[in-house]
């Protein structure tokens, strides 16, 4: 039976994309994943088109058809072409049979029919191809059931697994996120085959497997496709770092989390607060730490001292090695994982306003995303023990509140600046009126004085009396 969707893609824009094919002598078909998130309701970034014949002439003619506010990128080395139209891009390619050289992802491009060019797609659901031809307006050619396996949310390749990974590996990488992003299922043979060729990741580039990445992180449950990731073994291959937090060691009774699954755990947590990709990547490294820190102490169990600070410095090192920015979105990542201890360790002590104080200092702006990261660390299965961090935890988050009102700390400018401090006692730069400064900004951290510039002043003088120190 054919299936049409000829009302679903009735547009201006297609009717005269098939027109164009028609006159031409072209056929001419919607593809890839414009057809698949059609099917999904779900919005597309850019329409994939497929010609039989010469895909770059057919977009000439047709860029010059749409007329004004059009343009048209030619890419020669791969036979592509886009144009662009208001919000609208659309890729056109000629349908092709499409053999790789093993070491490399620069196909070898033949020409090839509708069913060559299904054939060589990644995954059935990525398969389905609409016709725009006047005379088959809508209708869907499907030869791998791509729509059932849709319906049925599962992600297989076309042809022999081994055959469509070994193409072009990357797809083993897009087969776990298209899991985790739409919550399908991999069948067996295509995870097997994932399992299988891990090895073939080698030859992609840095910078596609970081964009795969960052796509399962923005996914709705991202551990999904990090649990992937290590079951096909390709975690370790990618990202070393992560794969090393796995495991539990125990030494009598006495057992530590394993805190890859932790994290995970955590980074599922962060996901349902928040839809920042950076704040998902300081939930999944806040612990990375811990596998270079862990040691056994006879007296406390398992302990991973500073594992703050080495997963600060390992964070640096990751985002480098995966090609991640390194500006901004960096400095975040790095504080969340410097700080991600404070506010926990805070509430479980008494919580005084002068810890509160300093960490509303050390966190600046961050406060907020600092706090919902360790709301998110908060994991264990005692009730009891959950119950009494999260209450401790609110009182630390009302004192925040309250003292932020009071003594603005968040954005710290000192009240008495090193320029006041040298005019006032005839001092050149030096290490004085830093120590100086540091006094006034404790002063003010541990509640002493206000967050003002008189009494700052006032206090100025009493400790450069103390130090024997001068007015002119
Ligand atoms: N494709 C493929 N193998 C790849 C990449 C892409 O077979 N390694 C095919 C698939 O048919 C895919 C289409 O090219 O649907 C378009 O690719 P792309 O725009 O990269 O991906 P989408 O499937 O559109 O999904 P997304 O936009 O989420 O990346």
């Amino acid at each position: 039976m054919k299936i049409s969707f000829k009302s679903t893609i009735d547009t201006k824009l297609f009717r005269l994309t098939g027109q164009t094919a028609d006159e031409n002598g072209f056929e001419c078909y919607l593809i890839g994943g414009f057809v698949r998130d059609i099917m999904l309701k779900r919005k597309s970034k850019d329409i994939d088109i497929v010609v039989v014949g010469d895909g770059v002439e057919f977009a000439k003619i047709l860029a010059k058809k749409m007329g004004k506010g059009t343009s048209l990128t030619v890419f020669k080395t791969y036979g592509t072409a886009q144009i662009k139209t208001q919000n609208i891009e659309i890729e056109i390619v000629g349908a092709r049979k499409e053999s790789y050289q093993r070491e490399s992802r620069n196909p070898i491009v033949e020409v090839g029919t509708l069913e060559d060019d299904q054939n060589r797609r990644d995954f059935t659901i990525n398969a389905l191809a609409i016709c725009l031809n006047n005379s088959r307006f809508g209708e869907l050619i499907d030869p791998f059931n791509g729509l059932q396996d849709l319906q049925d949310k599962i992600i297989q390749t076309p042809l022999d697994p081994n055959m469509t990974f070994s193409d072009d590996p990357l797809r083993m990488m897009r087969a776990i996120r298209f899991a985790s992003q739409l919550g399908f299922k991999i069948t067996d043979k295509t995870l097997f085959s994932i399992w299988e060729n891990r090895n073939r990741i080698s030859i992609i580039t840095k910078e596609r497997i970081t964009d795969e990445l960052n796509k399962i992180m923005l996914s709705p449950v991202p551990s999904i496709g990090f649990f992937m990731l290590d079951k096909t073994e390709l975690l370790p291959l990618i990202f070393p770092e992560l794969s090393e937090m796995k495991g539990v060691e125990k030494i009598g009774y006495r057992a530590h989390k394993d805190n890859f699954v932790h994290t995970l755990k955590v980074l599922d947590k962060m996901a349902e607060q928040s839809d920042d990709l950076w704040l998902r990547w300081a939930s999944l490294l806040h612990d990375i730490g811990k596998p270079a820190t862990k040691k056994w102490d006879e007296n406390l169990g398992w302990t991973f001292h500073n594992h703050n600070f080495v997963g600060c410095k390992m964070t640096a090192k990751i985002f480098k090695n995966l090609k991640l920015p390194l500006g901004e979105p960096l400095r975040l990542v790095q504080k969340m994982v410097l700080l991600h201890m404070r506010p926990i360790a805070l509430s479980e002590e008494k919580v005084t306003d002068s810890a509160v104080r300093r960490l509303l200092f050390d966190a600046g702006n961050d406060i907020d995303a600092l706090m919902t990261l360790c709301r998110c660390d908060i994991t264990s299965n005692n009730m009891e023990k959950v119950k009494q961090f999260s209450d401790n935890f609110n009182l630390v988050s009302q004192k925040l509140v309250e003292l932020e009102e009071k003594d603005k700390i968040r954005n710290f400018q000192p009240p008495v600046d090193g320029l006041e401090i040298m005019n006032t006692f005839g001092l050149q730069p030096c290490s004085l009126v830093g120590e100086l400064k540091v006094q006034i900004k404790d002063a003010i951290l541990d509640g002493i004085i206000p967050n003002e510039h008189d009494p700052a002043f006032e206090f100025l003088l009493k400790i450069a009396v103390d130090k024997g120190i001068n007015r002119v």
